[in-house]
This record gives structure tokens, C-alpha cells and sequence, in this order.
């Protein structure tokens, strides 16, 4: 059985977990028929608890690959779990893969080492593909650091191909944006209009962020999958999820500049995926 609502609630008051976050992990669960002594990598994650990773869901181990600046947003919103973990650096990741059974490793998943090869049961990743620049390279990673047999499950999404897809809505500004701009607009054209409601500074965050910043990595849908085709997986799915209809116009428009694209409606992707060889 997955985490009783009672456990879900104190999890999420106490460490601040967010709701998509057991929803991935209530998936991942079902698909891997339980995590009970598997040996599990998260990339782009080190904010589940030790507690509720080891005691609530009896992993043998867990290793979170993850880039954690100073600055991270998790640091702040999860404050007791990081007072509580020590970081290493990913680099050290041979000296100290085998001394705990939870253990955060701060750095590009590009760069996890061979050591690592062959190691894990499962690869859990949430909200964070969409992130991943060298996506190509993190997925072969992945490969790598299954073990044969092992499982893959991605869930992320806002995908840059919908109509939240610029991230701009987790900072407060999206009220302003309009729908699609990020793909219809030209960096200047999408600025004039943000001077109506902001400073030029803020005006020119805006813009950074959505067009230029390396937070996010601008990949449609299409993308994905053919990222998964072009990998060493040969037995994967994805699916969409979060559909959001298009009107007519806007996809007129989408189709016309973007005539490779069909799926501006997927609001994220769910990546399951079996190392078979
Ligand atoms: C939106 S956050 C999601 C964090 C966590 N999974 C959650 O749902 O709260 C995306 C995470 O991906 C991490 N990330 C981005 N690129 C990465 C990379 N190349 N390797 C490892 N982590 C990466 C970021 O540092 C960030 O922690």
C-alpha cells in the first residue's frame, strides 16, 4: 500500500512536499509494484525526506543527482530536511555512494560517474526534464545507471510547447502574459507590452527568463519523444497529461510558425521506461 492521507498531510506540513510530488511517487509505486528494498536514483530532486523515503517506503537507498545553488528555491521552502542532510558533491560520489542509504549528490546528472553504472532498480525524476538542457546525454546516463530490468519514470511538465510552458506563472507574472506569447511573440514585442504592467527591470527579467535564461530547456513535445526514440531505451512510452484545449485561432497561428508541432494541449509528459538489454 502507497502512504496513508494522514502521512501525505504530515509530509506535506512538514516539509513542505507538494501534492504533484506524491502523485508521481503514488505512480512510480504502482508501476515498480513498490519501492520495498530497491535501490532508487532521483535526478533533479533531493527534497523527499529521509524518513518518509526509507521508513514510509522501505528503499534499501536512495541517491538524489541534483544542482543545488545557494540560491535554490528548496533550500528555503524545505528548509528542515536540507538543515537536516548533508550535500556532497557529485564528484565525490565514489568515495561516498556506498556509506549511507540516502545520500544527496549536488551536481549535473550529465556528469554522474561510471561507478554508478548498473546500480539502480528505478530512476524517479518529477518536474525536472523540462529543465535539462543536455537531455539526450542525462537520458543515456539513466540508461547506464540501471540495472538490466530496471524502470525509468519521468512525470514534468509546464513542456515549453503549452501554454504555460515559459515557467513565468510560478513567479507571480503569468497574469500579464498572454497565452502562447512565449511562442508567438518576439522578445521585444512580448516587452512592450509587459511596460504596460512593469518596470523596465522587471520588464527585462521577464524577458530573460522566458527567451534566454538556462532554467528551463524551450523543448516541444515532439521533442521528448524524440529524445526517448534517438536513446538506448527500446522500450519506453510517453504520454501527456494536463490536456488544455487550444482555441482554433491561437492553433492556426501555432500550426502555421511551428507546422512540425501538433501537441500545443499537453501541459506535461509522464516518461515510463524499461532497461531490456
Ligand atoms: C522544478 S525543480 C524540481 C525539484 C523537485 N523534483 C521538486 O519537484 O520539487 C527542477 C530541478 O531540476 C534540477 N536540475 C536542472 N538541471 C539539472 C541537471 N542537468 N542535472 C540535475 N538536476 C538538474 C534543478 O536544479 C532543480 O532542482
Amino acid at each position: 500500500m502507497f502512504l496513508s492521507a494522514d502521512r501525505i498531510e504530515f509530509f506535506q506540513k512538514e516539509f513542505n512536499i507538494a501534492r504533484y510530488q506524491f502523485q508521481a511517487l503514488k505512480r512510480l509505486h504502482n508501476l515498480s509494484d513498490g519501492l520495498v528494498n530497491k535501490t532508487v536514483l532521483e535526478i533533479g530532486g533531493s527534497n523527499l525526506p529521509r524518513e518518509l523515503i526509507l521508513n514510509d517506503l522501505e528503499c534499501k537507498k536512495w541517491v538524489s543527482v541534483d544542482v543545488i545553488p545557494e540560491s535554490h528555491y528548496a533550500l528555503k521552502k524545505q528548509t528542515k530536511h536540507y538543515q537536516q542532510e548533508k550535500v556532497y558533491s557529485l564528484k565525490q560520489a565514489e568515495k561516498f555512494i556506498s556509506s549511507e542509504s540516502y545520500i544527496i549528490f549536488n551536481g549535473f546528472a550529465e556528469n554522474i560517474p561510471n561507478v554508478l553504472d548498473n546500480y539502480f532498480d528505478v530512476v524517479f525524476s518529477v518536474a525536472s526534464f523540462e529543465h535539462i538542457g543536455r537531455l539526450q546525454l542525462v537520458v543515456q546516463k539513466i540508461f547506464e545507471s540501471l540495472k538490466i530490468g530496471g524502470l525509468l519514470y519521468s512525470r514534468f511538465g509546464p513542456i515549453f510547447s503549452c501554454c504555460t510552458g515559459h515557467h513565468i506563472n510560478f513567479q507571480g507574472f503569468n497574469e500579464n502574459i498572454p497565452e502562447f506569447a512565449h511562442l508567438l511573440m518576439r522578445p521585444f514585442d512580448l516587452l512592450k507590452h509587459l511596460r504596460n504592467f512593469y518596470d523596465l527591470e522587471t520588464a527585462s527579467d521577464i524577458i530573460y527568463r522566458i527567451y534566454f535564461s538556462e532554467r528551463i530547456n524551450r523543448l516541444f513535445y515532439e521533442d521528448y519523444e524524440a529524445c526517448m526514440a534517438l536513446s538506448s531505451f527500446n522500450d519506453f512510452k510517453c504520454t501527456p497529461f494536463g490536456i488544455q484545449a487550444v482555441p482554433m485561432n491561437t492553433l492556426a497561428k501555432l500550426s502555421e510558425v511551428y507546422p512540425w508541432s501538433s501537441r500545443f494541449d499537453a501541459y506535461g509528459m509522464e516518461i515510463v521506461a524499461h532497461k531490456t538489454h
